[in-house]
């Protein structure tokens, strides 16, 4: 079976880049990327490539090769599921914000109404690839409403979970450590392998049933956010013993069964998946009555809550227990650098607290726009749109943000915070002028030499 047409339902941060890499290592595959939201697609074919909706390094360069020739973006979902052979389903699955699971399953809809428009349109043969992250069967409950539903045609699924990280997308999805595809039949696991041998060595593709490839996915997740979970709790004990988290994270690292990365204490982790994923995996033990498997894991988002929290009260209580009316200029919104997404960043929690005492939160961030910021605060429904507007401004200047600024905090690990002109920023801050570093990213000799009072995580 050889794939000719591709289509990828879902024009996000999974399926844009994905299927970008595709097109671009396989030019005489036809890729085309559907999306039910106009003004993304719009964006994903805009002339200027600075305009993509997806900030991800080098991802312009991959569009700019192969859109027009084999890459299309579309929002006719219907002509492009009928003309595939292989549809990858790449489409959002947020933890549930109602009924049961509510905060702690995914929401599966959007993935049912893909099922259910391709089953309504195919006329002939598909695969199916299960690209976004999902609970462990859905393949079942995929299968079972394509071919009830269907027009009598055959249906393959294949799970093949993406493992790309925000930021590095691109180096990720050219060079990935594994490629995983789970499925049952033989020659539609081959057809996708195929799609992935235009760049990826076969030894580095695992082929696996579909249960363990669904669950793989979950459990990667949740052993990387493990260990940032692990790291955040030694940081709490170094600020107490005089130790510091670098030397231990430097220490432990070098044993390779350890190993060095994912060590790097930090704010809390956030991102759409991390978490998500493991409240997936919580509430998959729950429900078979895991409860020992499902606190484990649980306590890995419990310490995440707790590090945000920490952060913010150690912000106020070194600003003499109250920061009503004061400013706080925030660094950073995104929840890690190189990325313009903002999904569960710590950066909305620590606001949130901080507002909670009528703080004055000043934000810059090089790639979020302040209309994603106000929604991402109203998206936590804490307070009014008008309240969250009169107490957060956001800026397109840093030096602006931090002018007349009781303290700075560093939420995001942007690069470029690092070359800012500190002594002037000094100048223009209150004093004390206080730097909050939730990255451990600056140079605490540097700015204790011009005068800041400097806490990081972990010191
Ligand atoms: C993650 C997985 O890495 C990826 O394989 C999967 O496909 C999607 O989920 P992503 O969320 O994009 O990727 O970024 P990642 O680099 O994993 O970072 C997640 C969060 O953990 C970020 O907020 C990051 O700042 C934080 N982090 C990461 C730390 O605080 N310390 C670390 O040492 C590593
Ligand atoms: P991810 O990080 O998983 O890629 P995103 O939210 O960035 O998630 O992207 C998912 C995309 O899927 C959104 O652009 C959304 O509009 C799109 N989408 C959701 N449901 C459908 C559907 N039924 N048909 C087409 N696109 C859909």
């Amino acid at each position: 079976m050889q794939i000719k047409k591709i289509t990828c339902i879902g024009a996000g941060y999974v399926g844009g880049p994905t299927m970008s890499v595709i097109a671009q290592k396989n030019p005489n595959v036809e890729v085309t990327v559907v999306d039910l939201n106009e003004a993304r697609i719009a964006a994903w074919n805009d002339a200027d490539l600075s305009k993509l909706p997806v900030y991800e390094p080098g991802l312009d360069a991959v569009v700019g090769e192969a859109r027009g020739r084999n890459l299309f973006f579309s929002t006719d979902v219907d002509k492009a599921i009928d003309e595939a052979d292989m549809i990858f389903i790449s489409v959002n699955t947020p933890t549930k914000t109602y009924g049961k699971g509510k905060g702690q399953a995914a929401d599966l809809k959007y993935i049912e109404l893909c099922a259910r428009q391709i089953a309504a349109v195919a006329k002939s043969d598909k695969i199916v690839v299960e690209k976004s992250t999902l609970p462990v069967r859905t393949a079942e409950a995929l299968k079972s409403i394509l071919d009830n539903t269907g027009n009598g045609v055959n249906f393959h699924i294949l799970s093949n979970p993406e493992f790309l990280a925000e930021g590095t997308a691109v180096t990720d999805l050219h060079n990935p450590d594994r490629v995983l595809i789970g499925g049952e039949d033989a020659e539609a696991i081959e057809a996708l392998v195929q799609v992935y041998e235009a760049w990826v060595p076969r030894e580095r593709i695992l082929t696996t049933n579909l249960w363990s490839s669904e669950l793989s996915k979950l459990v990667a997740n949740a052993f990387l956010a493990q260990r940032v979970s692990s790291i955040n709790s030694i940081s709490e004990l170094c600020e107490v013993t005089g130790a510091n988290v670098d030397e231990v994270s430097r220490a432990i690292g070098h044993d390779s069964r350890i190993g060095a990365k994912f060590l790097k204490a930090s704010v809390g982790f956030g991102g759409s998946c991390f978490q998500k994923d493991i409240l997936n995996l919580v509430y998959i033990a729950r429900s078979y009555n895991l409860t020992a498997v499902a606190n484990y894991w649980e306590q890995v988002i419990i310490l995440n809550d707790h590090q945000k929290v920490r952060f913010a009260e150690n912000i106020i209580k070194t600003l003499y227990n109250t920061v009503n009316g004061k400013n706080i200029a925030f660094l950073g919104w995104a929840f890690k650098k190189d990325t313009n997404d903002t999904r569960e960043s710590a950066a909305i929690y620590v606001a949130d607290h901080l507002l909670d005492e009528e703080a004055n939160v000043i934000v810059y961030d090089p790639k979020v726009p302040a209309e994603q910021i106000y929604r991402d605060l109203v998206y936590l429904g804490t307070r009014s749109p008008e309240e969250n507007r009169r107490l957060v401004k956001v800026v397109n200047d840093p030096y602006e943000a931090l002018a007349g600024a009781h303290a700075a905090a560093v939420l995001t690990e942007w690069d470029e915070f690092k070359g800012y002109d500190w002594a002037k920023i000094k100048e223009t801050m209150k004093r004390p002028s206080f730097v909050f570093d939730g990255r451990k990213l600056l140079n605490r000799a540097q700015l204790e030499e011009l005068g800041f009072v400097y806490y990081a995580i972990g010191e």
